[in-house]
């Protein structure tokens, strides 16, 4: 009989064929087929980084979770591999959630949440527990089933994020207790056999019922705690989306507790951005890969397929006043393909076509904003994506519209000090990534236009705005031949 495995398989052989290509990224990693969620088990292993991801091979929708699994030499251009992981085994058999990855020796080793019903898919009948895999060859993989059980009285249990300290593993597992989220920190000699050290009560830093994918890693001389909180409430221009992804700069080390420093952050300021992983890479960077989606958001790209991407990998600093920046890491250059320039100009109330039939492109524009007075001025493309300043409530701006597929609305930051506001902007099919200055804030979202609808362009609206500088890259993941 076919495993459950061998069947994710063939389904996206066969299933491939049917994608729509009109939102599918150019440059973005996604799914061959069918449904992604969480970037999973970043790593580098074996000359290669290796992004797994939770995945519903089968369709577009949410289901059962398997580990899709892809590689690249570079972060930026990827190659699918077989599945992973499938829920087949008596400890996962609702689902293999989200995890990381170690090389540990010789192996390539995931370590994922099992996630089980017994009886009706209610809480109280949940139990999710941390499971083992390992690869020596970082293809196929061998199951060595649950390694850690749910703790006493807790049912979410999950998203285990591993590292090496000294001479231990640890890790982070994201739990409900009470009604209140937390993070659990344990310790192992063989990443077998785990013990607790600590808790990271959740109410102290933000309230929230589940943190849901933990992480934990040093950054500058400080320690960052990277989570995504399930049910803070919405608060003026803060926490819009649905569910929230970002930080806590703090202090830890091994036998202590975290000692958070400051306030929860978040990372992105977008629609659509949750559940980052952080990698390092050889040369010692500290990278990050999000889920490009919300749990609920509409996904109009489900009628072609398939559903979710990551976001481009971004490096992460911080700045000299405790915040984390994040940079598009400098592999994405090697996409490239040849420069346009345009002239410095001042904009007087008008639209300026820059380029027609945009899909996959970096811009870079630079703005005077003191002396750019219009009420509004930025960059739009097509009808429906607009990104700007808006000089009356000093917030930059990024606005989606599609009625068609029920998508309105926007998101904003405050407007950065400083005479000059530098834009680092990717555009791919259905993606929008907006890099401010020093990647001190970014913005994603999703965005749906009709192939006739891409055109991109400059305007001020209002009065006057000045354009320092402005120019663009078309990219392209195609190896060069
Ligand atoms: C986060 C999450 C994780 C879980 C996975 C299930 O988006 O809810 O907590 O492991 O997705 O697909």
């Amino acid at each position: 009989m076919e495993s459950l495995l061998q069947a994710a398989n063939s389904a996206i052989k066969e299933n491939q064929k049917e994608i729509k290509p009109r939102w599918y990224p150019e440059y973005h990693l996604a799914p061959p087929v069918g449904w992604m969620n969480d970037p999973n088990g970043l790593t580098w292993f074996d000359g290669y980084f290796h992004a797994f991801y939770q995945h519903h091979p089968s369709s577009p929708e949410w289901g059962p979770m398997h580990w899709g699994h892809a590689r690249s030499r570079d972060m930026v251009r990827w190659e699918h591999l077989p599945v992973a992981l499938a829920p087949e085994g008596p400890e996962d058999r609702d689902g293999c959630f989200s995890g990381s990855a170690v090389v540990a020796g010789e192996k390539l080793a995931l370590i994922y949440t099992g996630h089980k019903f017994h009886g009706q898919p209610v809480d109280e009948n949940l139990y999710q527990v941390q499971c083992l895999a390992t690869s020596s060859d970082g293809v196929t993989f061998q199951r060595e089933g649950m390694v850690l059980d749910t703790p006493e009285g807790l049912h979410h249990f999950r998203d285990p994020k591993v590292w090496r300290e000294k001479e231990a593993w640890y890790m982070v597992v994201g739990a409900k207790k009470q009604g209140k989220g937390e993070v659990q920190i344990y310790r192992s000699a063989d990443l077998r056999h785990w013990d607790v050290e600590s808790a990271i009560a959740g109410e102290a830093i933000c309230s929230a019922y589940m943190w849901e994918c933990p992480d934990l890693f040093p950054l500058g001389d400080k320690h960052i705690l990277m989570f995504s909180p399930q049910g803070i409430a919405a608060e003026g221009y803060r926490y819009r989306n649905l569910f929230q992804s970002g930080y806590v700069v703090g202090s830890w080390q091994p036998g202590e507790t975290f000692a958070p420093e400051g306030a929860f952050q978040e990372l992105d300021h977008g629609h659509d951005f949750y559940a980052p992983q952080s990698f390092t890479t050889p040369d010692g960077r500290r990278v990050i890969m999000g889920w490009l989606a919300m749990w609920e958001s509409v996904m109009p790209e489900k009628a072609g397929g398939w559903a979710g991407m990551l976001s481009l990998p971004r490096e992460l600093t911080l700045s000299e006043d405790g915040r984390v920046c994040q940079h598009p890491v400098k592999e994405l250059e090697t996409l490239r393909g040849t420069c346009e320039q345009w002239q410095p100009a001042k904009l007087q109330q008008q639209t300026v076509i820059l380029k027609e039939h945009v899909r996959a492109m970096e811009v870079q524009v630079e703005w005077d904003t003191s002396s750019s007075d219009a009420e509004r001025y930025g960059l739009s493309l097509g009808s429906g994506a607009r990104i700007y300043v808006d000089n009356q409530s000093q917030r930059i701006v990024l606005e989606r519209h599609y009625p068609e597929h029920n998508i309105s609305g926007y998101r904003s930051v405050p407007l950065p000090e400083g005479d000059l506001l530098r834009w680092r902007l990717f555009i791919d099919s259905s993606s929008l990534e907006l890099f401010i200055n020093a990647g001190e804030y970014t913005m994603s979202s999703r965005i749906y236009p009709s192939d006739d609808d891409r055109q991109m362009a400059l305007f001020s609206h209002s009065g006057n705005a000045t354009v320092h500088h402005a120019c663009a890259w078309p990219l392209s993941a195609e190896e060069p031949s």
